[in-house]
């Protein structure tokens, strides 16, 4: 292996450590963060119960709110309504995937945007969209503080972002091409995706499907940050870039896990102290 090591594990506990913590220690209460789950998905509940460890070590008020996948969506509805108005409260989140039977987009756009630290609601989306943001989705806001970190320069550099997800690949491409860099964004539909991975000097890897980008694809000295999470038949976790050969190449390159994972976590709780912030001193 060549490239060097984007360690998020280390990042984020730095920002949450000297960062997040002591400033979160000069308010007149804890910042509040609500984590909503709906139902029994085996990987949310592990990334819920990281969220609510994090917010725990950081001193924040955490409550995690845990309702049966069979929940209406008029009683979820009510619930995200009740934290809207929750004083104690400064962030909510509702954990996806929600059950089928439940409109996920109506239940995003009941999140007060200026408690919406998903920054899933469309006027948070929007803001982000032209520039002006207020909450940013946590993962590709992790992703540039973890290239902000080794000072990777962006201005004028070509980017590829796989996968157009709302809470990845779309926000991703919009805060690269903010940043200056010159972005295609590449999906599912996406014809020819080695010669663009080719092509990159930065690769995000937010598809999920384990180890689809080879690392025979990656060009000399690139940066590869891989957002995916795959669990393979025989237990191992894994990104979407196949890593090893990937690493041959890449000047930088995310693990997984410790890449990409904790800094959305590290993220969250720094929007949800900024929401604290906003909220107490505006008052
Ligand atoms: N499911 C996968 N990633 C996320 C995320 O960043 N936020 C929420 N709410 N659900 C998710």
């Amino acid at each position: 292996m060549s490239a060097a090591l984007l360690d998020g594990k280390a990042l984020a506990k730095r920002l949450n450590q000297e960062l997040v913590r002591p400033r979160a220690a000069l308010l007149p209460r804890p910042p509040g963060l609500a984590v909503v789950l709906v139902g029994e998905d085996p990987a949310s509940k592990v990334y819920v119960g990281r969220k609510g460890e994090v917010a725990g070590r950081l001193g924040f008020h955490h409550r995690q709110i845990t309702l049966p996948a069979d929940t209406s969506e008029a009683a979820l509805l009510a619930i995200v309504d009740s934290l809207n108005d929750d004083p104690a409260i400064d962030g909510v989140l509702v954990q996806l995937p929600l059950p089928k039977h439940i409109d996920a987009t109506r239940v995003l756009d009941r999140v007060s945007p200026d408690k919406d630290v998903d920054g899933f609601h469309p006027e948070n989306a929007g803001r982000l969209s032209q520039g002006r943001p207020r909450f940013v989705p946590c993962t590709p806001f992790g992703v540039m503080r973890l290239l902000d970190d080794v000072k990777i320069p962006l201005a004028g550099r070509r980017a590829l972002v796989v996968g157009r997800s709302n809470i990845v690949g779309r926000p991703m491409a919009q805060l690269l091409e903010q940043a200056n860099a010159t972005v295609t964004l590449a999906h599912s539909r996406t014809a020819e995706l080695p010669g663009l991975v080719r092509q990159a000097e930065i690769v995000v890897a937010a598809i999920g499907r384990a180890e689809h980008i080879q690392g025979d694809w990656i060009q000399d000295g690139a940066v590869v940050v891989d957002v995916g999470m795959n669990r393979l038949e025989d237990g191992r976790l894994v990104g979407d870039v196949a890593f090893d050969a990937a690493a041959e190449r890449a000047a930088w390159i995310t693990p997984v896990p410790g890449g990409v994972g904790p800094m959305t976590i590290a993220m969250l709780m720094q929007s949800t102290l900024l929401s604290a912030e906003r909220r107490l001193t505006t008052t």
